[in-house]
């Protein structure tokens, strides 16, 4: 292989310090608050990251509500949408689990002050006999920065070491381990668990009985209306209800960009079926739902699927086949993945709860099935929004020494915020009249990027930058012929077109 073609493609080259200023300069992803120094955990949405956002939350939507995939029987699936408040009564999430459950197990350490997951440390005993103390670094830590803490402790990195989860360590034996920032062992406490829900407060007085929360899953806003969507829609089981929005977790290290942050965005469908057909379905949409993440342009070496160990299914998946993620080679997780979309079995965990805590019937009287009654089980895919734009946006990164930007972001033309861009070579002798006039036919049709100022290469490198498929540019030849170029993004390859097919040729590449 090629230097530089090992460069464009190996996501160990993407370097997230490079991504992430290239978020911040071209206008994708900013921090929040940025002028008083942002606040960690929340982040905010540019003029092309909300495009680039758009675009995969429509092209969810479509997938599952506009145009369901065919089911097994040659028909469409049923699905429809739904928009609930963040703010619910606070008893849904008595009864959901969250208010009891929802929770990480967190450690401190007490010479530091540092509060850590207990389940996001690993602790590696040195395969020296004469040493009988564990380092515990986070489950992310770069070999680098084990070797260097390993040399600190005059130990041989070398000589190897055994790798165990701080949850498999019995808490009589954290005497034995060095906190992750520690110099001594013996400093870090017990778990204790701690709450990830966002609390507020819900009219003018603060008390207990005001107390909510800010929902920490879209997905009880959909059980909490599963009746009145059956009550007034003609939908029959089996059938889906799709959401997409905002969930607030007060995660205890949000890290990783937008990867793990405090305020995100997901894209939960509940599929309401008769507990017999629950393993059926849950294959079914394993197999859709990663072939929707490859349908954005992720390879699929990029995509690997992952089965949850027993210790780590959630409250509602126990009784089921258990939960599979699909997960993404994240350059902060390569050679590993991380979680992209979990799609679990969540029985009829949820509906019983809230059967049992509303006191409202959420059976359904099965008419196909001589009126049986049922609490029917459901298959959830539950996909970050967010992280799943930084995936796009990962996977698009492409190293690429011989042009001047040095990058490029390879979208896929479907999420791409600009379709195309209409560059007049020079802001003089009718060009800038010209382009506009392309501009103005084209913007009809889709989001197209009219850029008079500054020289060609400097515009090209931005449209590069911004992943911009093609650009289309007006020279001296359009006023004489009525042709343009047109530069493909990828290739850098030009080509001549007449200007009135330049809408026929974007239909044509892009659909
Ligand atoms: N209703 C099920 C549920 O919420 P989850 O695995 O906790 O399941 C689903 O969340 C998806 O939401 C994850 O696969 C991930 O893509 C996204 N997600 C979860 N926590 C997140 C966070 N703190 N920041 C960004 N995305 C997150």
């Amino acid at each position: 292989m090629q230097a530089a073609e090992k460069m464009s493609t190996d996501p160990q080259v993407k370097d997230m310090k490079d991504i992430v200023a290239l978020c911040k300069r071209r206008g994708f992803i900013f921090p929040a608050s940025d002028i008083y120094g942002g606040i960690n955990g929340f982040w905010d949405f540019g003029p092309l990251g909300i495009e680039l956002k758009n675009n995969i939350r429509d092209l969810w939507w479509k997938a599952m509500v506009i145009t369901p995939p065919i089911g097994p029987d040659g028909h469409p699936l049923q699905i429809v949408g739904l928009d609930s408040a963040l703010v619910q009564n606070p008893k849904a999430w008595v009864a959901s689990g969250h208010v009891g459950g929802f929770s990480d197990p967190m450690v401190d350490c007490r010479e530091t002050k540092k509060r850590y997951r207990q389940d996001h440390l690993v602790v590696l005993y040195p395969n020296d006999p004469q040493y009988e103390f564990g380092l515990s670094f986070h489950e992310e830590a770069e070999e680098v920065e084990i070797k260097q803490r390993f040399k600190k402790f005059k130990l041989s990195f070398e000589d190897g070491y055994i790798k165990k989860s701080l949850t498999e360590v019995p808490t009589e034996n954290y005497i034995y381990v060095i906190g992750p920032d520690a110099k001594e062992p013996g400093t870090l406490t017990e778990p204790k668990e701690f709450n990830l829900m966002f609390e507020t407060y819900v009219g003018a007085t603060q008390s207990e009985d005001s107390k909510a929360y800010l929902r920490p899953e879209t997905a009880q806003g959909i059980f909490l209306n599963y009746k009145n969507v059956l009550d007034s829609s003609r939908v029959k089981m089996p059938f889906g209800i799709a959401q997409v929005g905002k969930a607030f977790r007060n995660e205890v290290n949000p890290r990783n960009f937008i990867f793990r942050s405090r305020e995100f965005e997901q894209m939960e469908m509940e599929w309401f079926c008769h507990p017999s057909e629950a393993k059926k379905w849950r294959e079914f949409w394993i197999e859709e739902r990663k072939k929707w993440w490859m349908s954005l342009g992720m390879s699929e070496s990029a995509l690997i699927l992952r089965e949850h160990d027993k210790d780590e299914l959630s409250h509602y998946a126990k009784a089921g086949e258990g939960t599979i993620d699909i997960e993404f080679q994240f350059p902060f997780t390569y050679p590993g993945f991380g979680e992209l979309e979990g799609i679990a079995h969540r029985c009829d965990f949820d509906l019983t709860q809230h059967q049992e805590h509303s006191g409202q019937k959420l059976e359904y009287i099965d008419p196909e099935r001589d009126n049986e009654r049922y609490i029917p089980h459901v298959i959830e895919p539950a996909a970050g929004l967010t992280r799943g734009m930084l995936a796009v946006l990962c996977e698009a990164y492409t190293v690429d020494p011989d042009r001047p930007s040095g990058v490029y972001l390879n979208f896929h033309p479907k999420v791409a915020p600009k379709k195309a861009a209409i560059l007049p070579l020079t802001a003089k002798d009718g060009h800038p009249e010209k382009a506009e006039q392309l501009y103005m036919e084209l913007r009809e049709h889709f989001p197209v990027d009219l850029d008079i100022k500054q020289n060609i290469g400097k515009r090209y490198a931005r449209q590069d930058e911004i992943g911009t498929p093609y650009c289309f540019t007006i020279d001296g030849q359009t006023m004489e012929d009525g042709t343009i170029t047109v530069r493909e993004r990828n290739t850098m390859a030009q080509e001549r077109i007449s200007m009135d097919n330049a809408l026929a040729y974007l239909r044509e590449k892009i659909g």
